[in-house]
């Protein structure tokens, strides 16, 4: 496995893998690898020749109230992990590498990128938008693979890859989940104990719901009575709804069809996420 960090290198790295034929699959990452990371690894190798993966702390996708120094950073591990995965190439440039002095190009995306977390983080989805558009660029990959556990993100990306026509495939991955059922995120590491124990509520609840929606119960009484199980269960629930699964807007009453069931909730410090598919009956 080689790792790059700056473009000259990275752009050899790829040329040589691609003379190896078929096709190059990126996996974007911020570090701090877990079982989530990894499946998105096996899934790029399933489905193409080489894989790249690259880790990069963007600083442009954090706000200025949520610490970027803060932010879980493990290189031995991580490349221990990727090397483990049969990653072939890792790519690491530093923060003056993907932003270089005097850079004043941003990607701004509206949309899916409008509410939910893009209303709770301002400026968060320009950071990613812009780094992945960069990415692309920077690997030519042919794929990328993202987690559904960030639906958000995935339908961000999504869009501005139709919208630019940028010439990848965008492969979305099931979240990965723990054993007790909460999504694989590397802020699950900022839980305390007593927290990391009462973390599988949100799961738990996203499923209850899932099930009363599927069962044709209306969505009004359903999502109050989930955010006052949440809170009971000492979550600070900042959102719960279903919506449309590209789009984001919000699914319309009485429509049947396959709907998305979107939450984010913060215990103690930390801003959880997790979404399910739902199959609304009827329509
Ligand atoms: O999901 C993440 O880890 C990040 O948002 C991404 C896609 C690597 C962009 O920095």
């Amino acid at each position: 496995m080689r790792v790059v960090r700056d473009l000259a290198e990275l752009r050899q790295a790829v040329r040589e893998l691609r003379g190896t034929g078929g096709r190059l699959g990126l996996v974007p990452t911020m570090g701090a690898l877990h079982q989530g990371h990894l499946a998105l690894v096996a899934a790029a190798r399933a489905a193409c020749r080489s894989v790249v993966a690259s880790i990069f702390v963007n600083p442009l996708q954090f706000g200025p109230g949520e610490d970027l120094a803060l932010y879980p950073r493990d290189q031995a591990g991580d490349l221990a992990k990727l090397a483990a995965a049969r990653c072939d190439l890792v790519w690491m440039p530093d923060v003056s590498v993907m932003y270089p002095p005097g850079g004043a190009t941003r990607i701004e995306v509206a949309g899916p990128a409008e509410g939910f977390e893009g209303k709770a983080r301002p400026g968060h989805f320009r950071g990613v938008a812009t780094v992945c558009a960069k990415l692309f660029l920077q690997t030519g990959a042919d794929l990328a693979v993202f987690g559904e556990k960030d639906w958000q993100q995935l339908q961000v990306i999504r869009r501005m890859v139709l919208d630019l026509d940028l010439p990848i495939t965008i492969q979305g991955h099931p979240t990965v989940r723990e054993p007790d059922g909460l999504a694989c995120s590397s802020r699950n590491l900022r839980l305390s104990r007593e927290e990391r124990a009462r973390a599988r509520h949100l799961p738990d609840t996203l499923l209850g719901v899932a099930g009363r929606f599927a069962a044709g119960e209306p969505a009004g009484p359903v999502v109050a009575q989930a955010l006052a199980s949440l809170r009971e269960s000492g979550f600070e629930p900042d959102y719960l709804a279903l919506v449309e699964p590209a789009s984001l807007q919000p699914w319309p009453d009485g429509q049947g069809g396959e709907a998305r069931l979107l939450a984010a909730a913060k215990l103690g410090s930390v801003r959880l996420l997790d979404n399910m598919a739902v199959r609304i009956p009827g329509g």
